[in-house]
């Protein structure tokens, strides 16, 4: 079983795919995550961007990895632990002009399809239900209005103790869905066969409830 979901920038995908996949003991994949780990490394690195070959090459020698805990998911590239810097607003910043450049979402696509191929799987981003997992038996797009989603990453960073004015997160969540949205390979999407849930006025439970529903049925079809 594929379950597949995409949306737009903190429309809650990875909150609710990682406690579906819990509850049904799935394997969880945060692709999200696998463009943020590409980014850290081009930084860190100093690749130029321009020419997507220098971090092809950079990746070629790495592995990005998962390692599940009780706290959530750690991120891995090779033993060094990302986990935290991928969040980091440079990284947050320049991951849409990465995540753009052909040769690296071919490259990533291969990789996440291999992981699904490990078992039942739960993976969101932008163009799961679209390119990686075209096949999922469920997908789901997940939306919510701008308003919603900024005040949502308000909340986590005032928790963390970053003071960025919500207008400023507002507008760069915008920013980087339109440019989600508007490159030319694989844009953020709904896929035709998806079922899209506007998470504006739900809460985390709702959501993880309504998908379920959504995965069952499609359980009893199958069986
Ligand atoms: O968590 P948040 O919504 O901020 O973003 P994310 O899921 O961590 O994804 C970070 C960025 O990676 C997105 O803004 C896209 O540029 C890119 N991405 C993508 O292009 N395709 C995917 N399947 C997943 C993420
Ligand atoms: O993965 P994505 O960027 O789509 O979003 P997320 O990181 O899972 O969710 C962003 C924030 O919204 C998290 O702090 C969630 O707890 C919160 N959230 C919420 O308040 N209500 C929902 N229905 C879903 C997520």
């Amino acid at each position: 079983m594929q379950v597949a979901i995409d949306g737009p920038a903190s429309s809650g995908k990875s909150t609710i795919a990682k406690i579906v996949a819990k509850k049904l003991g799935f394997i969880y994949c945060d692709t999200g995550a696998m463009y943020r780990a590409a980014t850290w490394l081009a930084l860190r690195d100093h690749i130029n961007l321009d020419d997507a070959s220098d971090l092809l090459k950079a990746l070629d020698d790495v592995t990005i990895r998962f390692e599940p805990t009780d706290d959530g998911q750690l991120v891995f590239i090779n033993d060094i632990d990302i986990t935290h810097a991928i969040r980091e607003p440079d990284v947050t910043n320049n991951v849409s002009q990465v995540s753009a450049l052909a040769p690296i979402r071919t490259e990533m696509v291969k990789r996440q399809q291999q992981i699904a191929e490990e078992g039942n799987i739960v993976m969101d981003g932008r163009d799961i239900g679209t390119t990686v997992l075209p096949h999922a038996q469920v997908k789901i797009f997940m939306t919510a209005s701008a308003e919603e989603r900024a005040k949502r990453r308000y909340a986590e960073n005032i928790a963390k103790g970053i003071m960025t004015p919500l207008s400023q997160l507002q507008d760069e969540i915008v920013a980087r869905d339109h440019k989600d949205s508007t490159r030319k390979i694989s844009p953020l999407r709904k896929a035709d066969d998806a079922i899209e849930i506007d998470t504006t006025h739900l809460g985390i439970d709702e959501v993880v409830a309504q998908i379920l529903e959504i995965i069952q049925t499609v359980q009893n079809k199958n069986d």
